[in-house]
């Protein structure tokens, strides 16, 4: 059994999460050194392994590293009523949304539910608007098309509501309804104030959405619907629901868990449901 804590917060061709023994063992050993400095430390593994052996000092250059670290190395107090509150906000917005789009989510739901021709699913997806390709002459994607034709890259957005991923990544890097769920969830973060719990929930929502992006293991690329096989794959990763997201989160949980063992792989991001009362 592997006696170092293991995280893989995000899918990333360069983590040292799979040899994570090897750098730590002999850093562990050496009693003469207190503190490690995890330069690069991208997402998180190495100083989260040492963490409870050493001091850790993380840097990295990229801003989401530094979100993960801090909230990896030093977890936080998240109380069940601010989970329950939570979740409200989240259900409230997601709901708000799929208004906004529900001739899309309609359309969507039959796909992800049926047992459909593959060729249907696939015009669907090449048929989705987005930023960088906002033509569609599908009936079902005029809402879409409506969001698009609001929001300019590198621009504030016209709207007052969150839609980025639905005007960026729909029916590409996730479904539609994954993507309302993503806008919704990242949209209620931003109004939490306390810094370090923000950052835990990006943490959260970040490990989530790489786990269940339509990719293959990273994002140079999303999945295409090319066969039957590809179809039924890319639909497997965007069947969205059942209790959306539980947060509650690994980092806090009193033993050392893979968070790759814990998401159920048909479910958009789900997160094992654990209390935030073990704030490591
Ligand atoms: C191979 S990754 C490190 C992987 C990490 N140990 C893990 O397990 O995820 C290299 C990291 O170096 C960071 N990096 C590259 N140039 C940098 C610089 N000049 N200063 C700080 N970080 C840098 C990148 O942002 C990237 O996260």
């Amino acid at each position: 059994m592997n006696q170092h804590n293991e995280i893989s917060t995000l899918q990333y061709m360069g983590s040292k999460a799979r040899i994570i023994s090897h750098i730590c063992k002999p850093i562990i050993k050496n009693e003469h050194i207190k503190t490690v400095v995890d330069l690069f430390a991208g997402t998180g593994s190495v100083g989260y392994a040492l963490k409870p052996y050493k001091n850790v000092i993380s840097n990295d250059i990229e801003y989401y590293a530094y979100i993960i670290n801090q909230a990896i190395l030093n977890g936080c107090a998240f109380a069940i009523s601010d989970e329950v509150s939570f979740w409200i906000a989240v259900d409230q917005q997601y709901a708000f949304l799929q208004t906004k789009v529900s001739s899309a989510l309609f359309a969507e739901k039959e796909f992800l539910i049926d047992n459909i021709d593959y060729k249907q699913y696939q015009v669907f997806c090449e048929n989705t608007p987005s930023v960088f390709s906002p033509k569609s002459d599908d009936s079902r994607m005029r809402e879409i098309s409506d969001l698009v034709s609001q929001v300019t890259p590198g621009k504030a957005p016209a709207l007052d509501f969150p839609c980025l991923f639905l005007t960026y990544f729909a029916n590409a890097y996730f479904g539609i309804a994954q993507c309302c769920q993503i806008d919704a969830i990242r949209s209620v973060i931003e109004q939490i104030d306390d810094k370090q719990t923000k950052n835990i929930l990006l943490t959260v929502l970040m490990s989530a959405i790489s786990a269940n992006a339509s990719t293959t293991t990273h994002f140079a690329q999303f999945l295409k619907v090319k066969s039957k096989a590809t179809c039924n794959n890319l639909i497997s990763k965007r069947i969205p629901f059942g209790n959306m997201i539980s947060i509650t989160y690994i980092f806090n949980s009193p033993c050392p868990v893979n968070i790759d063992t814990v998401y159920n792989p048909q479910s958009v991001i789900h997160l094992i449901r654990q209390t935030l009362q073990h704030p490591f």
